[in-house]
């Protein structure tokens, strides 16, 4: 069965993944291979950061591999917090902060479209590719459900009435911004 690195320790993301890839590859993590360091993410827009930690990898340690970066723009915040998503509420990666902080730069608005973006950056022999995965939909004015991560329990897809918090991990697979990007990568690695 064909490797491949993802260059993620996010328990959530490697699920996701694993789930998705199913039995068709072998999804290894950073600590699989050893990596065990912060990699950069300093670029300023979601595909550069995607590329950056795949070019790290494959240059520090040999593997082929894919990286993503995900981002929530929200238009009334004029696309923010976008590839500051991870860190909106400060450098601590608090996903509960991160929401409230969210919440709250809403309070009043009526108008709360959103969507989560995903891009992946796979280098395989020799060769970089760059795959997209978008979901439309709004932010709630209160989180609902407790299932998946980050600001699941405030995004709802237009695809369906719930939070990516009250849907089961395939119900989001399938509609969701790292699903389709997964899904364009997949198709990629099994049909060139
Ligand atoms: P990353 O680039 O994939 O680490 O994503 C940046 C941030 O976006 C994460 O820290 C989460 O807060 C948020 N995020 C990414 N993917 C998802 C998701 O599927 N659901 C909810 N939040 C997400």
């Amino acid at each position: 069965m064909q490797e491949l690195v993802f260059a993620t320790n996010n328990a959530h993301k490697l699920e996701e993944l694993r789930r998705i890839t199913g039995d068709k590859f072998t999804i290894l993590s950073l600590s699989d291979i050893g990596c065990h360091e912060d990699i950069p993410e300093t670029a300023d827009t979601l595909e550069g950061n995607a590329r950056q930690k795949a070019r790290f990898v494959k240059e520090k340690y040999g593997y082929d591999c894919f990286a993503d970066d995900t981002g929530l723009m929200v238009d009334a915040l004029g696309g923010a917090p976008g590839i500051y998503s991870a860190r909106y509420a400060g450098p601590g990666h608090d996903s509960r902060a991160n929401m409230a902080l969210l919440l709250a730069n809403l309070e009043g608005e009526t108008h709360r479209s959103a969507r989560f973006v995903t891009c992946i950056c796979l280098i395989k022999d020799g060769e970089e590719h760059i795959f997209e995965g978008r979901v439309e939909g709004e932010i709630l004015t209160a989180p609902q459900g407790d299932a998946g991560f980050g600001y699941d329990p405030v995004f709802r897809p237009d695809e369906s009435d719930r939070s990516f918090a009250l849907m089961s991990a395939d119900e989001k697979n399938t509609i969701s911004h790292r699903g389709r990007a997964t899904a364009a990568l997949l198709d990629y690695l099994l049909n060139r």
